[in-house]
């Protein structure tokens, strides 16, 4: 895996695409290596000491053409408002590339890419990077209501299916309901060995998803969002809790992205 560094680089562009959701274009340094799906970056949003620490973000897209990466971000606090403030050619100050990426599937398997909330950057991000080698890729996506919905969920993904938990647009019901769904109208929970899910989202989705994954008897991938303190390995600040003698794993090197099956899900 290539060393993460420190680069300086300059906005884009930085839009709306859905109720409190943001995309940011980056320049992406020539001199840096190209992000993964599943590999994150921390940006310092102010010069300042409000915030102090640095913020993690996925990277939602990565151009090599024109040189650029993106995030897709949802405003939360001081770091993302700050961000929303962000004008082209304004500097960013970001640590990447960090974390492990989405382990690819083989051509024969067939990926079921599964994405709720602040999850969506990764997971289209792969959706993307698959799109051309599996067209059998199947997207879900999910946000509580249709104005959460980013709105270029285009044929570039493959067959999106959409929902939302108070069904005003697309599937009535949770993105894990609409998986279970999905699931049963194939034949995936019989003929298990040929697929994959890759999930990103709040933590009580990624556990809907390995339990599902686990009735069906295939392999989950889940990339978490643990708060961080240092992002770099350093101060147990994500921890993990895994199944296993080490019982802690730090989501910022041996993660974000772990097999379902090595995370302890009890509550
Ligand atoms: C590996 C990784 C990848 C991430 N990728 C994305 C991404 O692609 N897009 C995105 O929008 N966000 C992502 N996040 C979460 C993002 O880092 C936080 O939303 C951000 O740090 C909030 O900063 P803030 O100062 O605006 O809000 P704060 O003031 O720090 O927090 C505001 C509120 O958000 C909650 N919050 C903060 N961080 C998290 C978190 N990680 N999970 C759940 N709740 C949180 C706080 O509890 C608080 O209630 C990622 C986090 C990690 C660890
Ligand atoms: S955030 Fe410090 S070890 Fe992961």
């Amino acid at each position: 895996m290539p060393a993460m560094a420190r680069y300086l680089t300059a906005v884009l562009q930085n839009r709306p695409i859905a109720e409190d959701f943001y995309e940011l274009q980056f320049n992406w340094p020539s001199q840096a290596p190209a992000p993964k799906p599943g590999q994150f970056l921390t940006i310092r949003t102010s010069q300042s000491s409000v915030p102090l620490l640095r913020r993690p973000f996925a990277f939602s897209r990565y151009d090599h053409e024109d040189g650029s990466a993106r995030i897709i971000y949802k405003v939360r606090g001081a770091a993302t408002a700050q961000l929303a403030g962000k004008r082209p050619f304004d500097a960013v100050d970001v640590l990447a590339p960090l974390g492990k990426p989405f382990p690819l599937p083989d051509s024969e398997t067939r990926p079921i890419l599964v994405a709720g909330g602040i999850g969506i950057g990764p997971i289209l991000f792969l959706a993307r990077a698959l799109h051309a080698h599996s067209p059998a890729l199947r997207l879900i996506v999910g946000a509580r209501t249709a104005a959460g919905l980013p709105s270029q969920l285009s044929g570039e993904y493959g067959e999106v299916i959409a929902c939302t938990d108070d069904g005003s647009f697309g599937h009535s019901g949770t993105v894990i309901d609409a998986l279970r769904s999905y699931l049963s109208t194939t034949t995936l929970s019989t003929n298990s060995g040929e697929s994959v899910l890759y999930l990103c989202g709040p933590e009580p989705m990624l556990a809907g998803g390995h339990r599902l994954a686990l009735e069906c008897g295939i392999t989950a991938y889940v990339a978490v969002e643990q708060t961080m303190g240092c992002a770099v390995g350093a101060c147990m600040g994500c921890a993990v809790r895994v199944l296993g003698p080490e019982r802690y794993a730090r989501a910022c090197t041996e993660g974000p992205v772990f097999d379902s099956r090595l995370i302890d899900w009890r509550e």
